[in-house]
């Protein structure tokens, strides 16, 4: 199938782009969802979504490939996570004690997480990571948190913000107090702790990122971690119900200490969870008489009701057919596609496929070899104008189709045909407006 039409119509985004800025400071909730993380031919604003698509402002449809940032992990409205929300709020959404779904959600989440004994809701990723960290140090005494330097993204708070491009309004006390490694090697998480010794709290780290990783590698720092006094925390935000359910320590059978969840496990709903080991997370309770008390998470929004019901639906969506296997096919049918094209358009050395079958991302480079935000724009934009919402990743859900993944492949095509020609005449011939910035970046 080839395409043809291409959405020329952006007028009602561009006037959502005019007035956003002088009402929202970045324009979103979220940096990477922000303006300078698009192409100016893309939509500002998205009206609604079903299943796989999503319609923007100007009623321009899209298939949508990494679903509200990895969050939907079923599909947009999807119909029996809906049905549950709605029963549940007809019975309230929030009360001045605990609600009855906490301790049902509690026993199946923990249920599927051997060697986790306790768990603690919150409605962001950054809540719960923000709180292992808290506790790591707590239940060691110790101040520093280690995290791999190039992984992307952990928290919005100050430990994990404060080591990144964008300092402005952290303290240097607090940027002092988060150290890194090199992600996925031994030798660099051995030399941290040794240039630190008794000091690191924990290490917090996503457990499959940019490497395939292997279950003696990850025993291997886990227990190098503990030999040094330390905890390790596994950032399950990405993994958990897309590499596997309900995520990487249960595929590869280890125990980390900690583990935090989100994205995916409740649909798009605001429903994220700590979990961990009974000895470290009772220190969030309130029945060791006599002993120190730790603030956990504590938040109004922690037990509402809806979001509740949202992942356990979700869950047993999970439970109850093959998504992990209807995700990942799809994924790898879009990664042999993708990788087909760049061999035909001779473009091996410019666009790379990376990553895993459940979460595919591209780079981009130049003549040099050197990473190249002009041209990441351009394939973007010319993604976005075949009716492809595209940020260089694709994250299949349950409600993407073979037919989805044809149609981005043949948008790829054509994209991949313009790249070409932008790497021999010029991006700045091709691109519409600026390229995009990277979110961490010192200045605006
Ligand atoms: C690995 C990882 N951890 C934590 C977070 C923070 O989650 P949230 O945006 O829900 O605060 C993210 C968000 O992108 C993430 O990718």
């Amino acid at each position: 199938m080839s395409i043809t039409k291409l959405i020329t119509s952006y007028q009602k985004s561009n006037e959502y782009r005019k007035r956003i800025h002088d009402l929202i400071p970045g324009g979103a909730h979220t940096y990477s969802k922000g303006d300078d993380q698009f192409p100016l031919l893309s939509p500002a604003a998205i009206t609604h979504g079903k299943g796989s698509h999503v319609w923007d402002v100007d009623g321009n449809e899209y298939i949508e490939c990494l679903g509200g940032l990895a969050s939907i992990s079923l599909g947009h409205a999807y119909e029996p996570v809906v049905q549950r929300v709605i029963q549940e709020l007809w019975k309230g959404n929030n009360f001045s004690r605990p609600s009855v779904i906490e301790m049902e959600m509690a026993e199946k989440f923990l249920a599927n997480l051997p060697g986790h004994d306790m768990i603690k809701f919150a409605k962001n990723g950054s809540t719960v990571t923000t709180a292992a960290v808290k506790l790591a140090r707590a239940y060691t005494g110790r101040k520093l948190v280690a995290r791999p330097i190039d992984h992307p993204f952990y928290s919005y708070d100050d430990w994990f913000i404060g080591s990144t491009e964008v300092k402005s309004g952290i303290p240097e006390e607090i940027q002092s107090l988060t150290v890194t490694f090199k992600a996925d090697d031994l030798q660099s998480l051995k030399e941290i702790f040794a240039k630190y010794p008794n000091q690191i709290a924990c290490v917090i780290s996503e457990p499959e990122k940019f490497n395939p990783v292997t279950k003696e590698f990850l025993q291997q720092a886990i227990d190098f971690v503990h030999s040094q006094g330390a905890l390790w925390i596994m950032d399950e935000m990405i993994t958990g119900y897309r590499s596997y359910f309900p995520g990487s320590m249960v595929k590869f059978g280890v125990v980390p200490d900690l583990a935090t969840w989100g994205k995916g496990i409740a649909n798009g709903f605001s429903f994220c969870c700590l979990t961990g080991k009974r000895e470290i997370m009772e220190l969030g309770g309130i029945r060791q008489k006599g002993k120190e008390k730790l603030f956990l998470i504590s938040t109004t929004h922690g037990g509402e009701t809806c979001s509740i019901a949202a992942a356990l639906a979700t869950m047993e969506e999970f439970q109850k057919y093959d998504v992990i296997g209807h995700n990942h096919e799809l994924g790898r049918k879009y990664m042999e596609g993708a990788n087909r094209i760049i061999e035909r358009y001779g473009l091996r050395n410019h666009i790379k496929v990376m990553q895993f079958p459940w979460h595919v991302s591209l780079g981009y480079f130049d003549e040099n070899g050197n990473n190249s935000w002009e041209l990441r724009t351009l394939f973007h934009q010319e993604m976005i104008r075949r009716g492809i919402l595209f940020q260089g990743i694709f994250c299949p859900h349950f409600s993407h189709t073979n037919e989805d993944v044809d149609r981005i492949l043949d948008a790829f095509d054509e994209s991949a045909n313009v790249f070409k020609k932008a790497l021999e005449d010029g991006w700045e011939k091709y691109l519409v407006g600026e390229p995009i910035k990277p979110v961490f970046r010192r200045y605006v």
